[in-house]
């Protein structure tokens, strides 16, 4: 990767809210993140915590009406698309990014053939190609047989059809692939070999990639780095082994131990205690702060700068426990994006 080469995402400080019949929703307050051409990045947080809304709004995919984003931008490849309309978006979708859901059937055309949908993806993005052999390529690198190509989507198994998806989305030869619990609806079995094959794909096409998940076990085995989001914010990131290795906010902590903890009576995970935070009325503080168990009165009253945790200045936590940029007894404190 040259140095001077844009990541190929940035989100800085973005603030997105949805209206609501109940009033406005700030879904994204204030949220950073970057990727790196060819680097696989884990977004994870509690459910609510606004990692579908960040994945979406790097595709232009939420609701136009009812959603807006108040500030901050959002780069990909160097060039701003924050402000991109819905109808500009359909010309962009797919490349250089694309993206993959939980649901594949919300996405795919339930009334067109596997090889019909595909075959549109790669008319709308690379028409220079010979159509049906490319259709046919796509089928087998996502280790489909050619057969399905005839089938329709409801003919297809959970895992298949999500093969289907990331045919499609691969289609537009993105260079960001952004998958938002892809595995999540599937048994363990099929869940392990679509991961491995997004890891396949990713080193054969040198894709970078935004995984959206709940497992941290998936982020290990998956991510280079990760971010950590509460309340449409981030509060800790950096390379997966070092924040598996020392999480320091005490959110990651309790996400942390929450998916290490056996379930309950009821075979229900663990969770953090507390209430969920109220996105009506964000937090002047850290939004954590009413469940943290570490809270100080500075915590309630103002968000921290980030804080560097390590040399290569990977890891990073916004949180009041540790020494703020300028603090005399700061040995690292630098401020950097987040
Ligand atoms: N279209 C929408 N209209 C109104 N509110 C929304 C909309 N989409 C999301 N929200 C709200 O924004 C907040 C963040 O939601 P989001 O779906 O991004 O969370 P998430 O982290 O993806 O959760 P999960 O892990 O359950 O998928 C939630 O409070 C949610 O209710
Ligand atoms: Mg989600």
């Amino acid at each position: 990767m040259s140095p001077t080469k844009p990541p190929i995402l940035q989100i800085e400080d973005v603030r997105l809210t949805f209206r609501t019949r109940e009033g406005a929703i700030r879904a994204l307050n204030g949220a950073s993140l970057t990727i790196h051409e060819g680097e696989a990045v884990g977004l994870v947080g509690e459910s609510g915590s606004g990692k579908s809304t960040l994945a979406r709004a790097v595709l232009g995919l939420n609701p136009e009406r009812s959603s807006r984003i108040e500030a901050g931008r959002i780069l990909m490849a160097g060039r701003d698309v924050t402000w991109l309309s819905q109808g500009e978006w359909e010309g962009e979708r797919g490349h250089p990014v694309a993206m993959v859901f939980q649901d594949p059937l919300s996405f795919l055309n339930p009334i067109m053939r596997i090889g019909r949908q595909i075959a549109e993806s790669i008319e709308r993005h690379t028409p220079q190609r010979r159509v049906a052999e490319r259709v046919g390529e796509l089928l087998e690198l996502v280790k489909l047989p050619s057969s399905l190509a005839r089938a329709y989507p409801h003919e297809l198994s959970g895992g298949m059809r999500q093969r289907a998806l990331l045919a499609v989305a691969l289609a537009c030869e993105p260079r960001l692939l952004v998958a938002d619990e892809p595995t999540t609806a599937l048994d363990v079995t099929t869940q392990a070999e679509i991961l491995a094959l997004l890891r396949d794909l990713r080193e054969r096409l040198g894709m970078a990639m935004l995984l959206i998940t709940h497992d941290l076990g998936i982020v290990a085995s998956a991510c280079e780095r990760l971010y950590v989001i509460y309340a449409g914010r981030v509060l800790e990131w950096g390379r997966t082994q070092n924040v598996f290795a020392a999480p320091a906010h005490p959110y990651t902590v309790g996400l942390f131990h929450a998916a290490r903890a056996d379930r309950d009576a009821k075979g229900r995970f663990a969770t953090i205690g507390g209430e969920p935070p109220d996105l009506g009325e964000p937090a002047q503080g850290c939004p954590f702060a009413p469940r943290c168990p570490k809270a100080m009165t500075e915590c309630v009253r103002s968000m921290p700068d980030a804080t560097v945790l390590d040399q290569g200045e990977s890891h990073a936590v916004r949180c009041w426990l540790y020494p703020q940029p300028g603090d005399a007894a700061s040995a690292s404190g630098r401020v950097v994006g987040g």
